[in-house]
């Protein structure tokens, strides 16, 4: 056969991507074990779903089209709904066309409409994360807009209504930081222009008028994912992964198609004050990050955990084409970084041996305190054996760790719930979403925090594809 002519394998209908229908509404889970009474409330996520229609197809795992889901855990069971996601970006796609600048994926915007608006929109695909912004639930994505998600239907309902402010365009991360004390939230945006300039906003969680409290310039401009937040300081992880922002304009590329790796500038940590917005610099060896842990201050130094890849590669791993040949590996370590005031070298530790992805604390109690306890996901190539898949534990002072392994559900980000009145940092369980490898079934575990042992399991016949984030809403 003509290797041209053959078809590039797709992760459409591969586990742990595959989905199911496109819209299920109320399926009853079956329960297994016990769920806490105290457990009461909502898991809602999203995840790319949809990899490829008639005429398009998702080229990086990240570029998925979103599929909202949640699971309702109430005094008579658990239910399952989820629906795709309504997107400017999706309705493109199901066209079989490519018109938004997204993650890794080409657009198909013709010569003239690139010569005539050489910056493309930014695509609106919010596949990465969803949380509660004061009244409404709001999915994200790296970009310029988020939207505004129905409770009950889960439909996408409008943009997010920022206005008023100087961020218009810019793109924000989908990991957004929550000041509990100063009932602020808090995130990062980065503009482009001749230059790229990194802008710390904050808001209440109601209002939508954000209020830029430090900006940090650049000529080349990091891929920034997340950052650290302490009382007193906002971090941004300016890995060597970066992009001269011209290198984007009149472009047919994706986004991070246009950024290269310079391990030779180091990785450099910009702390930037939350009052005066003052930045200090520290510097230290190359690493790549999409997730930081937590930060805390110590003493005279500033303290940010977090998960380091050796180099950039990994993203280039999430290409869908390499994922269907191969599942990533995705194992990063886990890092602290101290910087001391005055001091521009940075120190890095490594703190556990095992690896692990989207990373969970008992956030509420613990963000931007010294901790101990971080949760995870850990997927990937374990010592010894094929590809798997496992919840872990890993004591950040010690570097002891916990697991748990279904053996047949490939599981992502867990999520931390405090028990009510609970007395430790890890008093809780963890709500994590498994999709069978052979089956087309998913399920809802319910671990343990302190032990990782599996309390209950809420079973339904979906296939839930394996994604990023999401948020626990608490009943009332
Ligand atoms: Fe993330």
């Amino acid at each position: 056969m003509n290797a041209a002519l053959s078809p590039t394998r797709s992760i459409e209908n591969l586990s742990p991507f595959r989905r199911s229908s496109e819209l299920q509404a109320g399926i009853p889970a079956t329960i297994r074990g016990t769920i806490p009474d105290w457990l009461r409330g909502e898991v809602v996520r999203t995840c790319p779903a949809v990899f490829e229609t008639s005429g398009w197809r998702a080229q990086h795992w990240f570029d998925g089209l979103g599929m909202m889901y949640a699971f309702r855990i109430g005094d008579s069971g658990v239910d399952f709904r989820s629906r795709l996601l309504d997107s400017a970006t999706a309705r493109d796609a199901w066209r079989g066309k490519s018109n938004h600048g997204s993650f890794g994926t080409s657009m198909t915007r013709p010569l003239l409409q690139r010569i005539f608006e050489p910056v493309p929109r930014i695509s609106d695909n919010t596949n990465v994360n969803v949380v509660r912004l004061g009244h409404e639930l709001v999915a994200m994505t790296e970009g310029d807009s988020q939207l505004v998600i129905d409770d009950d239907t889960l439909a996408a309902v409008r943009p997010v209504a920022y206005a008023g402010d100087t961020l218009r365009g810019a793109i924000m991360t989908a990991h957004p930081h929550f000041d509990f004390e100063r009932g602020k939230v808090v995130n990062v945006a980065t503009g482009f222009g001749a230059s790229g300039v990194i802008s710390i906003y904050e808001h209440a969680p109601a209002a939508r008028q954000r209020d830029v409290i430090g900006s940090w310039r650049t000529k080349r401009v990091p891929y920034v994912h997340t950052f650290g937040l302490t009382p007193q300081h906002a971090i941004l992880v300016v890995h060597p992964f970066a992009v001269t922002p011209v290198k984007m304009l009149w472009s047919s590329k994706g986004y991070i198609d246009h950024f290269d790796w310079h391990p030779e500038e180091g990785t450099r940590l910009v702390v930037i004050d939350r009052s005066s917005g003052e930045a200090r610099e520290h510097v230290t060896e190359a690493f790549f990050i999409f997730h930081t842990v937590n930060a805390f201050e110590r003493d005279d130094a500033t303290v940010l955990d977090l998960l380091a890849y050796p180099n950039a590669d990994i993203v280039r791993a999430l290409r869908t084409d390499r994922m269907a040949a191969e599942l990533p590996d995705l194992r990063p370590s886990l890092m602290r970084v101290v910087m001391r005031s005055g001091v521009e070298r940075a120190t890095v530790e490594k703190l556990s041996d095992v690896g692990f992805e989207f990373p969970s604390t008992n956030y509420k109690r613990v963000s931007g305190r010294p901790y101990r306890m971080v949760y995870g996901a850990s997927d990937g190539y374990q010592a010894g054996s094929a590809w798997s898949s496992a919840i872990v534990k890993v004591d950040t002072e010690t570097g002891a760790s916990k697991s748990f392994s279904g053996g047949t559900h490939i599981f992502g980000e867990p999520l931390f719930v405090a028990r009510p009145q609970g007395d430790s940092e890890d008093d809780g369980v963890l709500l994590s979403v498994g999709s069978a490898k052979d089956t087309e079934m998913s399920m809802l575990a319910v671990i343990d925090a302190k032990t990782m042992a599996l309390v209950a399991s809420a079973e339904v016949p979906s296939s839930i594809p394996l994604g990023f984030h999401g948020s626990f809403v608490r009943k009332g």
